[in-house]
């Protein structure tokens, strides 16, 4: 595995370029203040956030997770769109799984059991299996049985209806988007909005799919590669869970890399795989830090490493993560703040109701201050008042 790295980078994600991103991503935002052309909008937005890399970008980024998955089916069009819409900085389009023959489609995970339709499709009853997934025994249907044709008969589907009964309302409505659509989409976005529009797209369980003679690292790469968006400023973050992935892209493009990192007592699979006994509290000492600065740009933790959370489920004292991973150049992107109930702490719930929001701005809050450079959210349009609030004092 390849593990270079440049000074360009270093500097990129150093103090330096830090300090810089709320003045970059101001200027950025000026022509729609200006009142300049759709067309100048758009060149002076190519400029500022494609030419311009990480440091361009606002901190702390707000970066809509699966598109709004809090109000759409998530990883379709229609979640995507609306999370532009709502003004997120970066769209993760999307969760990327391979097809039978190869294409890259947009889902969470390759069972699309519970966010598609394929259940009320009696033509493919029968590809209902079980598999082990990353160790894990998993019933349901996969992505990699099925050609992008058959899936492209699919609609999507709200993935935790009991949290967001409102997205039934639109199940059915759209398909799983190709990696190769998004793309496309995100250069039509830029142009209709005259902003540069960012994806940050996830290899999800790579090394299940390698074994399986659907490697994705060489997909991404040919398809960044194809539509010139394969380069260090290029408004694409690529990320994954396994830092074997990070570092096979890290080989292929050039683009700023994140390696995810779940609980603190788990294993990334690709270590399991290996049998590298290392766990995510080894990657997370100062000593691992230094090594995925190595050959990425950034972590992007599990909230609960930023802030770890009492018996309770409460947020007790921040963490030195924060500190340890800046010290070393890497950004910070932690996942995933959501507003329903029960995915806050339970200090901050209003009543017991699983669809009810809770009182998420004073979290948003405390985790703005330990100073992250972002983070994911499935509501960016209240991730976005809560950043003004950050930073308005
Ligand atoms: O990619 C950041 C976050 O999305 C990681 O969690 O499981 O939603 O892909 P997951
Ligand atoms: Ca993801």
């Amino acid at each position: 595995m390849d593990n270079n790295d440049s000074n360009e980078r270093t500097q990129v994600n150093g103090t330096t370029g830090r300090r810089a991103l709320l003045g970059a991503a101001v200027l950025g935002a000026g022509g729609a203040v200006l009142g300049l052309s759709g067309t100048a909008r758009a060149a002076e937005a190519r400029q500022a956030g494609h030419g311009g890399g990480l440091k361009s970008l606002p901190k702390p980024t707000i970066i809509g997770h699966r598109g709004s998955s809090g109000y759409r089916p998530e990883h379709t069009f229609g979640s995507y769109d609306l999370a532009l819409d709502l003004g997120a900085d970066i769209v993760e389009a999307g969760d990327l799984v391979p097809t039978k023959d190869g294409h890259l489609v947009c889902r969470h995970e390759p069972e699309i059991g519970g966010t598609t339709n394929v259940a009320d499709h009696p033509e493919f009853a029968d590809r209902r299996t079980t598999k082990t997934l990353d160790g894990v025994p998993t019933t349901g249907w996969f992505t990699e049985d099925f050609t992008l044709a058959e899936l492209k008969t699919l609609r999507a589907i709200e993935r935790i209806p009991a949290n967001r009964p409102h997205n039934t309302l639109y199940n059915g409505r759209w398909e799983i988007p190709t990696f190769e659509e998004v793309l496309k989409w995100q250069d039509e976005q830029t142009r209709k909005r005259g902003k540069q529009v960012w994806i940050y797209p996830e290899t999800k369980h790579p090394t299940y799919f390698r074994r399986l003679g659907l490697g994705l690292e060489e997909r991404v790469a040919k398809l960044l590669r194809k539509h010139g968006k394969d380069k260090r400023n290029s408004p694409v973050i690529l990320q994954s869970f396994e830092p074997t992935s990070i570092q096979r892209l890290n080989t292929l493009v050039d683009n700023p890399l994140v390696v995810l990192l779940s609980a603190a007592n788990t294993q990334p699979y690709d270590f399991v795989a290996t049998g590298d006994p290392r766990t995510v509290a080894d990657l997370i000492t100062p000593k691992g830090l230094r090594e995925i600065a190595g050959y990425a740009q950034g972590i992007g933790p599990t909230l609960d490493l930023v802030i770890p959370k009492d018996a309770n489920g409460d947020l007790t004292k921040p963490s030195t993560l924060v500190a340890d991973a800046h010290k070393v150049g890497l950004i910070l992107h932690p996942y995933t703040m959501r507003n329903e109930n029960p995915f806050l702490p339970p200090a901050f719930r209003k009543g017991s109701a699983a669809d009810a929001y809770g009182n998420v701005f004073p979290v948003f809050q405390a985790y703005f201050e330990t100073g992250i450079d972002g983070v994911f959210t499935d509501n960016a349009d209240t991730a976005l008042l809560a950043r003004a609030d950050f930073v308005n004092g």
